[in-house]
């Protein structure tokens, strides 16, 4: 038995944004996800996608019977926006508690995102209706037009979009999921407080060139799509620099390995593994371990309103090898950090 040098204890986290599928992918990775966090804010960006409360308290259902026996989990469920959403109905499932939130995907921004919002102004007395009510607004910040880079999509989407929305609907809670860049972080930061962000453990480690340079890396590839070193130091200084606009969400999107290794393959990385190790390992090299528990377990339900859990979780400073692949239900699924050796490890 190898005994920890060192060991953290902290409260339970939850991650603030997540894909969990259906079937029996999601019945191989929930068990994943469920071991680590109390609660999860699940992506509706399924085919078809989860659009309705009744939709959503079904996928919420079948997510609740694949959580192994003696794991406590719960998943929070997301509304997909779509140019026909019936506000009514949004705002009664957040009143009985079905809803936690509601995803702007701009269309064709992402994995299946074709039924997504063609224009924010399509969606205005929806989004009045969830800044009245409280129902927090989840954001997919990427522009889609065809002459935007897809390295400035995010920052295009900050002042043609978010910026607007913001300064038009100040009341309305809005999270900046997944940032990737140093202007989102910049923006979050210089926003009032009903604006957050998630970040992803891939966005704190990685760089475009880890994608790109000495081959082509198809399990390193997600959207938003990982950008310049710059960037990944700002979203590092973001996440670990103690300010409680920043919180955890891995946005783990598994695909089987054929689907990423493709002609065309998909964006989405599966972190969900070894999501608390990764993140950990981020915050011990920027000296901010004392900041771990801010940024994984506190920030997040603060923001959303929400108590934070009851009990913790332990990780050990003991070495542990990723495996090169995991069964995804059917087919095998690589994750994040695949055949590394991460430095510290999930305990109980
Ligand atoms: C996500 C997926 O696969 O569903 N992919 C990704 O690269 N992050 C969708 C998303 O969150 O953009
Ligand atoms: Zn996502």
């Amino acid at each position: 038995m190898s005994h920890a040098s060192e060991s953290l204890t902290i409260r339970r986290p939850d991650d603030w944004h997540l894909h969990f599928r259906d079937g029996a992918t999601m019945r191989a990775v929930v068990p994943y996800t469920a071991r680590q966090f109390g609660r999860a804010i699940v992506m509706p960006n399924l085919s078809p996608p989860v659009t309705t409360s009744a939709l959503a308290a079904a996928y919420r259902d079948r997510i609740v019977d694949a959580v192994p026996q003696g794991m406590d989990f719960t998943p929070l469920m997301t509304a997909y926006l779509t140019d026909q959403s019936d506000a009514d109905d949004l705002a009664a499932g957040f009143a009985d508690g079905v809803l936690t939130a509601a995803k702007l995907y701009p269309a064709g921004a992402t994995t299946n995102s074709a039924h997504g919002v063609t224009d924010v102004t399509n969606i205005a007395g929806v989004l009045e209706r969830m800044a009245e009510i409280g129902m927090p607004l989840c954001v997919h910040g990427e522009v889609t037009h065809a002459d935007i880079d897809i390295f400035d999509r995010e920052a295009v989407f900050i002042d043609r979009v978010l910026e607007p929305l913001v300064a038009r609907l100040p009341q309305l809670k809005v999270i900046f999921e997944h940032i990737t860049t140093r202007q989102a972080a910049d923006f979050v930061a210089a926003s009032g407080p009903n604006v957050g962000a998630t970040i992803t453990p891939q966005h704190l480690h990685i760089n475009r060139n880890d994608i790109l340079v000495g081959g082509i890396r198809p399990h390193l590839y997600c959207l938003p799509v990982a950008k310049r070193e710059e960037h990944r130091l700002a979203l590092r200084a973001a996440a670990t620099g103690g300010s409680a606009k920043f919180f955890l969400g891995t946005d783990s999107a598994p695909h089987h390995r054929g689907a990423k290794e493709s002609d065309c393959g998909c964006a989405g990385i599966f972190n969900a593994p070894h999501a608390l190790e990764s993140y950990l390992a981020v915050f011990d090299e920027e000296g901010a371990i004392d900041r771990f528990e801010g940024f994984a377990s506190l920030n997040g339900p603060h923001f959303y309103g929400l108590p934070v859990n009851e009990g913790t979780v332990t990780l050990e400073k003991v070495a542990q090898e990723v495996p090169a692949e995991v069964d995804g239900g059917g087919a095998m699924i690589v994750p994040f950090h695949a055949g590394e050796t991460l430095s510290w490890r999930f305990a109980s």
